[in-house]
């Protein structure tokens, strides 16, 4: 597709693609949650081909507009269970998705690729933009795959990825790792226990806390043309053996709290390799600079996020369909 005018949209094919509001409306957060079915069509061939849109103009900037424009966008918004970072629902399923150190970079990844269950697709809308730095980064998985060597693209492609994760019992643990609660979302045993058995590959109950262990591609095809896509959080999960060692050790991960990483059949993923794969990510990295009212449509699964260190009160939301 080339670029194209729709009604008053006019939408432009790239990484990311774009749609602006073109001229001036009463309204112009209405014009986004009742797009022309012609206009909802570009957008999601848009999102097929690139797997992220970037929408300006709309004025997006409240959590009430944000969450009405969201569930316009991905119909039923559903909730951030099984994630890693620290995160709380400030809205019904919106979510703020500001991260936990903003003097940091917040590495690029899919959202929640290391648990049983992923979103398909995420918004992100911007209420207030940081006053300095701040930028959202996207990565083109396919790009990912096509520029890193094939000895460790078949690896990953074929071997899948193993997830280990040792959750402490109460949140505040001095290890900073998220406790099975805060987790999950709930303080039943059992609850998280049935859940876990029917979903990860393996749980169990630890004196520490709870243990589990997910097994799952490191690879997808992805869009309507199937294209092959990096998928995984290997590159975060796999620690530094001098921080983490044995990672394939299942006897030691017992006496251990923490998140760990290996290959799918259980064997470790070497320093060199991991280096390798954090370099090629590192090229393909492109930055989204956020005005306030900007939206943010991404493929989880053709497309890795992450965030640039910021400075200031930054407000960006984000939903997960
Ligand atoms: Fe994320």
């Amino acid at each position: 597709m080339s670029m194209a005018t729709v009604g008053n949209i006019s939408f432009e094919p790239g990484f990311p693609s774009r749609a602006r509001l073109i001229g001036a409306d009463p309204a112009p957060a209405d014009v986004l949650t009742n797009l022309e079915p012609k206009q909802r069509d570009t957008v999601r061939e848009l999102l097929d081909a690139s797997g992220a849109v970037h929408f300006r103009g709309f004025g997006i900037r409240t959590i009430d507009q944000f969450e009405t424009a969201a569930q316009s966008l991905l119909g039923q918004l559903a909730p951030y269970r099984g994630g890693d970072a620290p995160r709380r629902a400030e809205k019904g399923f919106v979510y703020n998705a500001a991260g936990p150190d903003k003097s940091r970079v917040l590495r690029a990844h899919n959202e929640l690729s290391y648990a049983p269950w992923h979103p398909k697709t995420l918004c992100f809308g911007c209420g207030r933009p940081a006053d300095e730095g701040g930028a959202t980064t996207l990565i083109d998985g396919h790009r990912v795959y096509e520029s890193l060597p094939p000895r460790i693209r078949d690896a990953f492609r074929t071997r899948g990825v193993t997830y280990i994760q040792h959750l402490p019992h109460a949140a505040g643990d001095p290890s900073g790792i998220k406790s099975w609660p805060e987790t999950f979302e709930t303080d039943s045993k059992d609850d998280v226990m049935e859940l876990c058995q029917s979903s990860y590959t393996s749980a169990k109950w630890t004196p520490l806390g709870l243990l589990t262990t997910n097994r799952t591609p490191g690879t997808l095809e992805v869009g309507s043309d199937d294209r092959i896509a990096w998928f995984n959080q290997a590159h975060i999960w796999r620690k530094d053996p001098t921080i983490t060692p044995k990672v394939s050790d299942m006897g030691v991960w017992e006496t251990r709290l923490g998140y760990g990483a290996t290959y799918g059949d259980g064997t470790e993923i070497s320093t060199p390799d991991i280096e390798q794969v954090s370099a090629t990510l590192h090229d393909c990295t492109v930055p989204v600079n956020w005005e306030a009212g900007d939206l943010l449509l991404v493929d989880n699964q053709a497309v890795m996020h992450g965030r640039m260190p910021y400075a200031g009160e930054r407000q960006v939301f984000v939903a997960f369909a």
